[in-house]
Parts: structure tokens; sequence; C-alpha cells
């Protein structure tokens, strides 16, 4: 087990001139290499104040606005003009040259993305769509969606020669950081908000060797020590979704799903907790229209829980800002966040769309997430089940044409929460074995089902 430095100060002294030097290498190993400077840059999403992708830096220092990975986009072009990209196989090293990793050699993977796009028709006729599909996530190694943006984020932090990551985290983040960073060597500490993890999340971070720390607060709070922590000790480097590259990993979510369609759905109805997803969902479907691999773009939909919603209470009053929720409550873990570091990039993904924002009850979540094991066989977690729990609302209200294609976004897997099954929808009865008893009580509960499979009377 890795033990954490005791003196930060003299650690981060030493190790802060071993990376300077790192990076001053990797820069003339760049140029020399390929003639030319790299174009990709970070830029602060507020102000436009440029940096270097070799810096680690996570917020503007004019502004401290968010960053953003600006990819050289005519370099991507060159890279991929042989089509070479084609031939590999599904997934987020599929579409390597459209990512800021320059060495291939320091790619820390796992196997992340080539999810499935599953095809609901049985769930689509239950809920009046024609072309429903669901991206399954939760078949991601570590079981969300976050794998796609910490293989990218972990491979960034082996070429700026990192040794130490941390990340706050509602459960999946956390998770996904433990594996890969086990996978890299690196060690890793995660803040958690105390009592508030799904113990399957919490498992994971525990058997992959993190360090954790329970933060007597919510998400929110531990975000903000995560950030006082790297401020103060400058080796340890972040990894929430605030980190750009995080972002990049996750834009492939889009790639994958125009692949898989031939074509961008319509819409792409996705969960937002601390937002960074969907803006990178968006900008993976905008940097391939600019790319000339796709003509057109979703319409991105955001859904927030009921009790932490922010984003949509900005987005049903048009505003530009959002009003952090002081103590965001949900059902659902994953998503029970109420300041949202990537909420500008989010709500421009949803105007700059022509998408939409709305909650959903956490009884509206628990029946989706019912609905959708049991007409799909996907078992997602609760957080994940809110993009389907707000289709009947969405069609209702005209935001979404029973004809649409339309992706929802099922983005970890229900295994990490299964308390959550238990103690909503109860536990399965005991039964004496004795075959008298176990028919006996099968045909109750059979009878039970035929009853409620039959069609309901026709209305006088
Ligand atoms: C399962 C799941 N769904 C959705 C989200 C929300 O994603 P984002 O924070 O990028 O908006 C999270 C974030 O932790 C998550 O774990
Ligand atoms: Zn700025």
């Amino acid at each position: 087990m890795p033990r954490l430095p005791q003196k930060t100060t003299v650690f981060a002294c030493r190790k802060t001139n071993n990376l300077m030097w790192r990076r001053r290498m990797l820069e003339r190993e760049r140029v020399l290499r390929t003639g030319r400077l790299s174009m990709d840059h970070l830029r602060c999403i507020e102000c436009g104040a440029t940096y270097s992708v070799d810096e680690v830096i996570y917020q503007c220092r004019k502004c401290s606005g968010i960053l953003e990975v600006v990819m050289d986009l005519e370099a991507v072009k060159e890279r991929i003009g042989n089509g070479e990209w084609r031939s590999k196989s599904l997934g987020v090293w599929r579409y390597a040259d459209f990512l800021p990793i320059k060495d291939r050699l320091k790619v820390v993977t796992l196997n992340e993305g080539g999810t499935g796009l599953h095809r609901c028709r049985r769930l689509g006729e239950k809920l009046g769509l024609k072309n429903l599909y669901v991206k399954f996530e939760g078949e991601n190694p570590t079981g969300s969606f976050k794998d796609r943006g910490m293989t990218v984020g972990i491979s960034k932090a082996r070429e700026l020669g990192v040794n130490s990551v941390v990340c706050a985290s509602t459960g999946n983040t956390s998770a996904s950081l433990a594996a890969y960073a086990a996978k890299a060597g690196m060690q890793c500490i995660v803040l958690l908000p105390a009592g508030k993890i799904a113990l399957g999340k919490l498992g994971q971070a525990i058997a992959h060797g993190a360090r954790i720390v329970q933060v007597k607060g919510n998400f929110d709070d531990a975000l903000q020590m995560v950030f006082q922590l790297c401020e103060r000790n400058k080796d340890i480097y972040l990894l929430n979704s605030i980190n750009p590259f995080r972002i990049e990993g996750q834009k492939t979510l889009a790639f994958e799903v125009s692949e898989q369609l031939g074509v961008p759905p319509d819409c792409m109805v996705m969960p937002v907790g601390n937002a960074g997803n969907i803006s990178a969902a968006w900008k993976g479907y905008s940097e391939f229209e600019t790319l000339g691999l796709t003509k057109t773009k979703p319409r991105m939909i955001g859904i927030q829980a009921e009790g932490a919603s922010p984003i949509v209470d900005a987005y049903r009053s048009r505003k530009q800002s959002i009003n952090p929720v002081d103590a965001p409550e949900t059902v659902a873990t994953a998503i029970r966040i109420g300041n949202p570091v990537s909420w500008r990039k989010a709500l421009n993904a949803i105007y700059n769309s022509g998408g939409y924002a709305e909650t959903v009850t956490d009884q509206e979540i628990l029946d989706a997430q019912r609905l959708m094991a049991q007409t799909e066989g996907i078992f997602a977690e609760p957080a994940s089940s809110a993009p389907v729990a707000s289709l009947k609302k969405l069609l209702e209200q005209k935001v979404i044409d029973p004809s649409e294609t339309v992706v929802c976004v099922a983005t970890g897997h229900g295994l990490k929460d299964v308390d959550i099954i238990t103690r909503v929808f109860g536990k399965p009865v005991e039964v004496d074995a004795n075959i008298e008893a176990i028919e006996k009580f099968l045909s109750r509960i059979l009878e039970y089902d035929r009853l409620l499979q039959q069609p309901s009377p026709a209305p006088h």
C-alpha cells in the first residue's frame, strides 16, 4: 500500500523541479518530431485566456474561469486523413488521433468505451417512442462513463510525470480513478461526502487501494477541499471533471454514438450532476461536425433530480448563470450536486444545441430504473435512469417527437447501488425447501403477474 507523504512541502519542491524538467523535455521532443509547435491549447471559457496543455492548471489565472482543451483540428484532420483510425475497434483509443495525448506509450487503459447502443423497442413501445436507444455506459471497466475521462486524464498525468492523483466524488469518479491509478502505479487520494456514497462504489475505491477521506459535508464541500489540497500541494494532480483532459476522454461518447447510429441522433438525453458529461458529449458532436465526419448535431437535453436542479432552474428562467442549491437531496446520489463546476459549459451545450433541461422526481427515477431493467435487461443505477424517467414529460411537452431518434445515456451500472433496490422494492420472500410450499407460493405470484399483464378494460 503506498504511503502518503508526511512532509508535503519538501516533497512538493523536489517533485516540482522534476516536473518542469520533464515538461521541457516533452516539448522539445515533440517539436523535433513534428517540425512544428502543436496548436492544441487550454482556453478559459470565460475570458478566452490561453495556456499550454503541458501546464498543470485547472482554472484561469486571470478570472478563475474553467478551462477547455482546444484541439488543433487541422492537425487532427491531417492525422485522420489516411483513415487508419477506422480499423481500430470501438472504444476510447480508437479516437487517439482526436485526443490531446501526445505520447502513446504513456496511455493507461483498461479497455474503456465501446459500450452498447441498445435499441429499446419494448421500452419505446411503452413510452410511445419509435426510435429509442440506450447507450449503456455501465459496460465500462469500472461500471460507469467516468472511465472514458479517466483513461485520458491518467494518461495525461503520466505524460506530466505525476505520481499522486486526487478527486472528490459522489462515488463513480473515485471508483474509476482508484482503478486507473492502480493500473498506472500512482498514489490515489479520494475525498467523499461521509455516508453519502453507494456501497458498491466505495467498495471499488477501497479494493483498488485508494486513500479515502470521508469529509463531513456534501460533494460540493469535498470538491472545495480538493481544490485547496491541490493549491497547497502542487504535485497532487486533480482529476475531477474540472480537469479538461477528463472531458476530452468523455467526448468519445458522442463519437461512438454517431458511428453506431451512422449519424448523430436527434436528441441526446443525459443526467446532469457536476455537468461535465453533457459538456463533453456536446464537444464531441461539435468536433465531429467541424471535421466533416457528420452533418448534424443532436439537441442536448439535461436531466436533474428535483432536489438538485440548479441547471434546470437556470434554463427555466433562460438565465446565463446558476444559483447553487445549498442542500441538494435525491435518491440518485451520483447527481446529488448543488453547485456544478461545469455549469457554464452545460448551459452552452443546452442553449447552443436548441436543447432542453427538465427535472424528475425520485419516484420517477426509481420507476424508470425498474422499467429499463424489466423491459430491456439494462440495469442502471438511479442517476443513470433519470433520462428514461424524463421521456414521458418530454413527449407530453412536445420537446421530443415520437418518431425522433432519441438516445438516453445510462451512465452507470445498477450493481453500484444495490442497497436502493432492496430498500425500495423489498427483499425476496423466503420459503421452506418444500415443493408444495414453493408451488403454492409460485401459483400466487404467477397469478398476480398474469393479472398485471392483462390488458386493462376499455373505458365505458
Ligand atoms: C452515474 C452517474 N451519472 C451521471 C453523473 C453526472 O455526470 P456529470 O457530473 O458529468 O454531470 C454522474 C457523476 O458522478 C454519475 O456517476
Ligand atoms: Zn479567464
